[in-house]
Protein backbone atom coordinates (compact mmCIF):
# COMPACT_ATOMS: atom_id res chain seq x y z
CA UNK A 1 0.00 0.00 0.00
CA UNK A 2 1.53 3.29 -1.11
CA UNK A 3 0.25 6.28 0.66
CA UNK A 4 0.82 9.68 -0.55
CA UNK A 5 2.54 11.53 1.85
CA UNK A 6 1.51 16.03 2.08
CA UNK A 7 4.53 17.41 2.70
CA UNK A 8 5.94 16.36 -0.35
CA UNK A 9 4.54 17.73 -3.57
CA UNK A 10 6.23 15.92 -5.73
CA UNK A 11 5.54 12.57 -6.56
CA UNK A 12 7.37 11.00 -4.04
CA UNK A 13 5.60 8.37 -1.62
CA UNK A 14 5.98 7.03 1.50
CA UNK A 15 6.05 3.35 2.01
CA UNK A 16 4.76 1.17 4.87
CA UNK A 17 7.78 -0.36 6.14
CA UNK A 18 7.96 -3.22 8.99
CA UNK A 19 11.17 -3.62 10.65
CA UNK A 20 11.36 -5.58 14.00
CA UNK A 21 13.55 -7.99 15.50
CA UNK A 22 14.85 -10.43 18.20
CA UNK A 23 18.06 -10.71 20.27
CA UNK A 24 19.25 -14.27 19.65
CA UNK A 25 19.65 -15.66 23.50
CA UNK A 26 17.64 -18.21 23.57
CA UNK A 27 15.22 -20.15 21.52
CA UNK A 28 11.89 -18.51 21.34
CA UNK A 29 9.01 -19.45 23.46
CA UNK A 30 5.14 -19.01 23.26
CA UNK A 31 5.10 -16.02 24.74
CA UNK A 32 7.12 -14.57 21.68
CA UNK A 33 4.84 -16.14 19.49
CA UNK A 34 1.58 -14.68 21.10
CA UNK A 35 3.80 -11.23 21.90
CA UNK A 36 5.13 -10.84 18.34
CA UNK A 37 5.64 -13.94 16.02
CA UNK A 38 2.24 -14.69 15.34
CA UNK A 39 1.12 -10.74 15.18
CA UNK A 40 4.21 -10.45 12.21
CA UNK A 41 3.07 -13.02 10.46
CA UNK A 42 -0.62 -11.84 9.88
CA UNK A 43 1.02 -8.39 9.10
CA UNK A 44 3.38 -10.16 6.64
CA UNK A 45 0.24 -11.65 5.13
CA UNK A 46 -1.80 -8.50 5.03
CA UNK A 47 -0.59 -7.24 1.86
CA UNK A 48 -0.47 -3.69 4.10
CA UNK A 49 3.20 -3.22 3.79
CA UNK A 50 5.47 -2.61 0.91
CA UNK A 51 8.90 -4.06 2.83
CA UNK A 52 9.10 -6.35 6.09
CA UNK A 53 12.44 -6.67 7.64
CA UNK A 54 12.86 -9.33 10.76
CA UNK A 55 15.92 -8.81 11.72
CA UNK A 56 18.25 -11.27 14.06
CA UNK A 57 19.93 -9.12 16.38
CA UNK A 58 23.24 -10.83 17.26
CA UNK A 59 25.20 -7.59 17.68
CA UNK A 60 22.49 -6.45 19.98
CA UNK A 61 22.92 -10.00 22.17
CA UNK A 62 26.40 -9.32 22.65
CA UNK A 63 26.27 -6.19 24.36
CA UNK A 64 25.76 -8.32 27.18
CA UNK A 65 26.94 -11.60 26.11
CA UNK A 66 30.05 -10.61 25.13
CA UNK A 67 31.69 -13.78 27.04
CA UNK A 68 29.26 -16.11 25.39
CA UNK A 69 29.92 -15.75 21.36
CA UNK A 70 29.48 -19.46 20.97
CA UNK A 71 25.87 -19.28 22.52
CA UNK A 72 24.97 -16.15 20.37
CA UNK A 73 26.27 -18.14 17.38
CA UNK A 74 24.32 -21.00 18.39
CA UNK A 75 21.28 -19.43 19.11
CA UNK A 76 20.78 -17.28 15.64
CA UNK A 77 20.08 -20.32 14.22
CA UNK A 78 17.51 -21.34 16.74
CA UNK A 79 15.49 -17.96 16.27
CA UNK A 80 15.62 -18.20 12.41
CA UNK A 81 14.08 -22.21 12.68
CA UNK A 82 11.60 -20.14 15.05
CA UNK A 83 10.89 -17.71 12.32
CA UNK A 84 10.54 -19.89 9.56
CA UNK A 85 8.37 -22.34 11.20
CA UNK A 86 5.77 -19.52 12.45
CA UNK A 87 4.97 -18.80 8.94
CA UNK A 88 7.81 -16.07 8.11
CA UNK A 89 8.24 -16.22 4.53
CA UNK A 90 11.19 -15.28 3.26
CA UNK A 91 10.04 -14.15 -0.21
CA UNK A 92 7.78 -11.57 1.84
CA UNK A 93 10.12 -10.91 4.37
CA UNK A 94 13.51 -10.17 4.44
CA UNK A 95 15.27 -12.14 7.02
CA UNK A 96 19.16 -10.96 8.55
CA UNK A 97 21.13 -11.26 10.87
CA UNK A 98 22.06 -7.83 11.99
CA UNK A 99 26.03 -7.85 12.69
CA UNK A 100 26.31 -8.70 8.85
CA UNK A 101 25.29 -4.90 8.18
CA UNK A 102 28.16 -2.98 8.88
CA UNK A 103 26.24 0.37 8.08
CA UNK A 104 24.35 -0.03 11.57
CA UNK A 105 27.54 0.24 13.56
CA UNK A 106 28.52 3.20 11.52
CA UNK A 107 24.82 5.01 11.72
CA UNK A 108 25.06 3.98 15.43
CA UNK A 109 27.76 6.50 15.87
CA UNK A 110 26.65 9.06 14.56
CA UNK A 111 23.55 9.28 16.10
CA UNK A 112 25.61 8.92 19.54
CA UNK A 113 26.50 12.97 19.19
CA UNK A 114 22.85 13.16 19.37
CA UNK A 115 22.05 11.50 22.83
CA UNK A 116 23.29 12.46 26.16
CA UNK A 117 24.43 10.17 28.97
CA UNK A 118 21.76 11.54 31.29
CA UNK A 119 19.00 11.09 28.84
CA UNK A 120 20.16 6.99 28.56
CA UNK A 121 20.22 7.20 31.92
CA UNK A 122 16.65 7.80 32.11
CA UNK A 123 15.27 5.60 29.41
CA UNK A 124 13.23 2.66 31.66
CA UNK A 125 14.30 0.32 29.77
CA UNK A 126 17.62 0.43 30.35
CA UNK A 127 17.15 0.94 33.47
CA UNK A 128 15.32 -1.96 34.44
CA UNK A 129 17.69 -4.34 32.20
CA UNK A 130 20.91 -2.74 33.94
CA UNK A 131 18.92 -3.74 38.11
CA UNK A 132 17.97 -7.27 36.32
CA UNK A 133 21.41 -7.75 35.71
CA UNK A 134 23.23 -6.40 38.84
CA UNK A 135 25.36 -3.99 36.30
CA UNK A 136 25.36 -1.20 38.57
CA UNK A 137 28.63 0.51 37.63
CA UNK A 138 30.14 -2.20 35.34
CA UNK A 139 27.76 -2.09 32.53
CA UNK A 140 28.87 -2.42 29.50
CA UNK A 141 29.33 1.06 27.38
CA UNK A 142 27.69 -1.51 24.45
CA UNK A 143 24.76 -1.84 26.35
CA UNK A 144 24.42 0.96 27.64
CA UNK A 145 24.48 2.58 24.10
CA UNK A 146 22.05 0.21 23.09
CA UNK A 147 18.93 2.55 22.87
CA UNK A 148 21.14 4.33 20.11
CA UNK A 149 22.02 1.15 18.27
CA UNK A 150 18.46 0.30 17.98
CA UNK A 151 17.56 3.44 16.54
CA UNK A 152 20.37 2.57 13.40
CA UNK A 153 18.41 -0.46 13.03
CA UNK A 154 14.96 1.43 12.93
CA UNK A 155 16.19 4.09 10.69
CA UNK A 156 18.22 2.38 8.44
CA UNK A 157 15.05 0.88 6.87
CA UNK A 158 13.27 3.86 6.81
CA UNK A 159 10.51 1.98 9.12
CA UNK A 160 7.32 3.44 9.57
CA UNK A 161 5.87 0.96 11.64
CA UNK A 162 7.37 -1.08 14.86
CA UNK A 163 5.79 -3.95 16.01
CA UNK A 164 7.01 -4.41 19.61
CA UNK A 165 5.96 -5.51 22.86
CA UNK A 166 5.42 -2.36 25.89
CA UNK A 167 8.89 -2.95 27.17
CA UNK A 168 10.35 -1.18 24.17
CA UNK A 169 8.40 1.50 24.33
CA UNK A 170 11.23 3.83 25.65
CA UNK A 171 13.06 2.65 23.09
CA UNK A 172 10.87 3.83 20.06
CA UNK A 173 10.56 7.25 21.94
CA UNK A 174 14.26 7.19 22.65
CA UNK A 175 14.80 6.51 18.41
CA UNK A 176 11.66 9.45 17.47
CA UNK A 177 13.82 11.99 19.56
CA UNK A 178 16.81 10.95 17.34
CA UNK A 179 15.60 11.27 14.44
CA UNK A 180 13.78 14.61 15.26
CA UNK A 181 17.31 15.70 16.99
CA UNK A 182 19.03 14.32 13.61
CA UNK A 183 16.02 16.14 10.95
CA UNK A 184 16.01 19.79 12.74
CA UNK A 185 19.99 19.70 13.12
CA UNK A 186 20.50 18.39 9.32
CA UNK A 187 17.41 18.91 7.28
CA UNK A 188 14.55 16.19 6.47
CA UNK A 189 16.36 13.14 5.97
CA UNK A 190 15.27 10.24 8.82
CA UNK A 191 11.80 8.58 8.90
CA UNK A 192 10.23 8.90 12.29
CA UNK A 193 8.99 5.85 13.34
CA UNK A 194 5.64 4.10 15.03
CA UNK A 195 5.28 1.67 17.51
CA UNK A 196 2.84 -1.37 16.85
CA UNK A 197 1.57 -2.95 20.33
CA UNK A 198 0.04 -6.69 20.51
CA UNK A 199 -3.20 -5.85 20.38
CA UNK A 200 -4.29 -7.81 23.63
CA UNK A 201 -3.15 -7.53 27.16
CA UNK A 202 -2.34 -11.04 27.75
CA UNK A 203 -0.19 -11.15 24.57
CA UNK A 204 1.73 -8.62 25.17
CA UNK A 205 2.92 -10.15 28.92
CA UNK A 206 2.45 -13.87 29.54
CA UNK A 207 3.60 -15.12 32.92
CA UNK A 208 5.49 -18.12 33.23
CA UNK A 209 4.36 -21.58 34.06
CA UNK A 210 4.72 -20.96 37.46
CA UNK A 211 2.74 -17.12 37.23
CA UNK A 212 5.68 -15.02 37.76
CA UNK A 213 5.66 -11.97 35.59
CA UNK A 214 7.73 -13.30 32.72
CA UNK A 215 8.90 -16.43 30.74
CA UNK A 216 12.36 -16.62 31.61
CA UNK A 217 14.93 -19.16 30.74
CA UNK A 218 16.52 -18.67 33.56
CA UNK A 219 13.44 -19.40 35.60
CA UNK A 220 12.88 -22.43 33.65
CA UNK A 221 9.07 -21.16 33.35
CA UNK A 222 8.78 -21.44 29.29
CA UNK A 223 7.05 -23.30 26.86
CA UNK A 224 9.21 -23.10 23.75
CA UNK A 225 8.27 -23.73 20.33
CA UNK A 226 10.41 -26.63 20.16
CA UNK A 227 9.08 -28.73 22.62
CA UNK A 228 7.59 -31.99 21.88
CA UNK A 229 3.82 -32.77 22.99
CA UNK A 230 4.82 -35.20 25.91
CA UNK A 231 6.86 -31.85 27.47
CA UNK A 232 3.86 -29.48 26.48
CA UNK A 233 1.05 -31.88 28.33
CA UNK A 234 3.64 -31.96 31.18
CA UNK A 235 4.32 -28.44 31.51
CA UNK A 236 0.74 -27.25 31.06
CA UNK A 237 -0.34 -30.09 33.77
CA UNK A 238 2.29 -28.69 36.43
CA UNK A 239 1.28 -25.14 35.42
CA UNK A 240 0.57 -22.88 38.46
CA UNK A 241 -3.32 -21.60 39.22
CA UNK A 242 -5.10 -19.85 42.06
CA UNK A 243 -3.90 -21.62 45.31
CA UNK A 244 -6.70 -20.70 47.53
CA UNK A 245 -8.67 -23.08 44.91
CA UNK A 246 -8.11 -26.44 46.50
CA UNK A 247 -11.28 -28.30 46.26
CA UNK A 248 -13.48 -27.74 43.08
CA UNK A 249 -15.91 -26.65 44.85
CA UNK A 250 -13.82 -23.18 45.88
CA UNK A 251 -14.44 -19.90 44.50
CA UNK A 252 -11.12 -19.22 42.45
CA UNK A 253 -9.55 -16.41 40.89
CA UNK A 254 -8.75 -16.27 36.79
CA UNK A 255 -7.38 -12.57 36.81
CA UNK A 256 -3.64 -13.74 38.05
CA UNK A 257 -4.35 -17.06 37.46
CA UNK A 258 -1.76 -17.85 34.25
CA UNK A 259 -3.73 -21.52 33.49
CA UNK A 260 -6.66 -18.47 31.95
CA UNK A 261 -4.16 -15.73 30.76
CA UNK A 262 -2.63 -18.52 28.37
CA UNK A 263 -6.77 -18.86 27.24
CA UNK A 264 -7.15 -15.47 26.66
CA UNK A 265 -3.38 -15.67 24.54
CA UNK A 266 -4.90 -18.54 22.40
CA UNK A 267 -8.19 -19.70 23.33
CA UNK A 268 -10.95 -18.88 19.71
CA UNK A 269 -14.81 -19.90 20.09
CA UNK A 270 -13.88 -23.04 17.53
CA UNK A 271 -11.70 -24.38 20.56
CA UNK A 272 -14.66 -24.56 22.82
CA UNK A 273 -16.62 -25.62 19.93
CA UNK A 274 -14.41 -28.37 19.87
CA UNK A 275 -13.39 -29.51 22.99
CA UNK A 276 -15.63 -27.93 25.41
CA UNK A 277 -18.84 -27.48 23.87
CA UNK A 278 -20.80 -26.73 27.31
CA UNK A 279 -19.30 -23.60 27.73
CA UNK A 280 -20.26 -20.74 24.87
CA UNK A 281 -16.97 -18.79 25.62
CA UNK A 282 -13.88 -17.92 27.22
CA UNK A 283 -16.28 -15.87 29.51
CA UNK A 284 -18.75 -18.47 30.34
CA UNK A 285 -15.51 -20.91 31.35
CA UNK A 286 -14.38 -18.11 34.15
CA UNK A 287 -17.24 -17.43 35.47
CA UNK A 288 -17.85 -20.87 36.13
CA UNK A 289 -14.64 -20.99 37.40
CA UNK A 290 -15.12 -17.76 39.59
CA UNK A 291 -18.65 -19.11 41.42
CA UNK A 292 -16.70 -22.49 42.24
CA UNK A 293 -17.62 -26.04 40.75
CA UNK A 294 -14.55 -26.06 38.15
CA UNK A 295 -11.45 -27.94 38.85
CA UNK A 296 -8.30 -27.02 37.38
CA UNK A 297 -7.60 -29.92 35.60
CA UNK A 298 -10.44 -29.63 33.08
CA UNK A 299 -8.99 -26.11 32.27
CA UNK A 300 -5.58 -27.38 32.08
CA UNK A 301 -6.62 -30.02 29.59
CA UNK A 302 -8.74 -27.50 27.29
CA UNK A 303 -5.57 -25.33 27.57
CA UNK A 304 -3.03 -28.92 26.42
CA UNK A 305 -5.40 -29.47 23.98
CA UNK A 306 -5.02 -25.95 22.20
CA UNK A 307 -1.66 -25.64 22.62
CA UNK A 308 -1.35 -28.68 20.97
CA UNK A 309 -3.23 -28.17 17.79
CA UNK A 310 -1.19 -24.82 17.93
CA UNK A 311 2.31 -25.72 17.91
CA UNK A 312 1.96 -29.30 16.40
CA UNK A 313 2.29 -27.69 12.84
CA UNK A 314 5.09 -24.90 14.34
CA UNK A 315 6.90 -28.06 15.51
CA UNK A 316 6.53 -30.04 12.25
CA UNK A 317 7.72 -27.16 10.06
CA UNK A 318 10.83 -26.52 12.77
CA UNK A 319 12.06 -29.75 12.39
CA UNK A 320 11.53 -30.04 8.81
CA UNK A 321 14.18 -26.66 8.52
CA UNK A 322 16.46 -28.34 10.99
CA UNK A 323 17.31 -30.63 8.41
CA UNK A 324 18.09 -27.81 6.03
CA UNK A 325 20.38 -25.79 7.94
CA UNK A 326 22.48 -24.41 4.96
CA UNK A 327 19.28 -23.65 3.02
CA UNK A 328 18.34 -21.78 6.22
CA UNK A 329 22.01 -19.95 6.47
CA UNK A 330 21.34 -19.17 2.75
CA UNK A 331 18.17 -17.19 3.38
CA UNK A 332 19.71 -14.99 6.28
CA UNK A 333 22.53 -14.63 4.21
CA UNK A 334 20.23 -13.60 0.82
CA UNK A 335 18.23 -11.47 3.15
CA UNK A 336 21.68 -9.79 4.54
CA UNK A 337 22.26 -8.54 1.32
CA UNK A 338 18.87 -7.21 0.22
CA UNK A 339 19.50 -5.51 3.96
CA UNK A 340 22.83 -4.25 3.11
CA UNK A 341 22.03 -2.43 -0.11
CA UNK A 342 18.64 -0.70 1.85
CA UNK A 343 21.41 0.81 4.79
CA UNK A 344 23.91 1.93 2.79
CA UNK A 345 21.64 4.00 0.96
CA UNK A 346 20.23 5.57 3.84
CA UNK A 347 24.23 5.62 5.24
CA UNK A 348 24.53 7.55 1.84
CA UNK A 349 21.89 10.08 2.56
CA UNK A 350 23.03 10.43 6.33
CA UNK A 351 26.60 10.92 5.71
CA UNK A 352 25.53 13.63 2.99
CA UNK A 353 23.63 15.43 5.22
CA UNK A 354 26.30 15.63 8.17
CA UNK A 355 28.10 17.23 5.32
CA UNK A 356 30.86 14.04 5.43
CA UNK A 357 30.56 13.07 1.44
CA UNK A 358 34.17 14.48 0.53
CA UNK A 359 33.92 12.51 -2.71
CA UNK A 360 30.75 12.73 -3.82
CA UNK A 361 28.74 9.89 -5.11
N1 LIG B 1 15.56 -5.07 21.57
C1 LIG B 1 14.86 -6.09 20.86
C2 LIG B 1 14.74 -7.29 21.79
O1 LIG B 1 15.12 -7.23 22.92
C3 LIG B 1 15.58 -6.52 19.59
C4 LIG B 1 15.81 -5.41 18.61
C5 LIG B 1 17.00 -4.96 18.18
C6 LIG B 1 14.80 -4.64 17.98
N2 LIG B 1 16.83 -3.94 17.31
C7 LIG B 1 15.52 -3.71 17.15
C8 LIG B 1 13.42 -4.61 18.01
C9 LIG B 1 14.83 -2.77 16.39
C10 LIG B 1 12.74 -3.67 17.24
C11 LIG B 1 13.47 -2.74 16.43
O2 LIG B 1 14.24 -8.33 21.39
Amino acid sequence: MMIKNDKNTANKTVKNIILTGDRPTGRLHIGHYVGSLRRRVELQNSGKFDEIYVMIADAQALTDNAENPDKIRHNVAEVALDYLSCGLDPKKTTLFIQSQISELTELAFYYMNLVTVARLKRNPTVKSEIQARNFEASIPVGFFTYPISQTADITAFNATVVPVGEDQLPMLEQAREIVRSFNTLYGETLTEPKELLPDNSACGRLPGTDGKTKMSKSLGNCIYLADSADEIKQKVMNMYTDPNHIRVEDKGDTKDNPVFIYLEAFSEESHFKKYLPEYENLRALKKHYERGGLGDVKVKRFLNAILQETLEPIRRRREEWAGRIPEVYDILKEGGKKAKATASETLKNVKRAMRIDYFGE
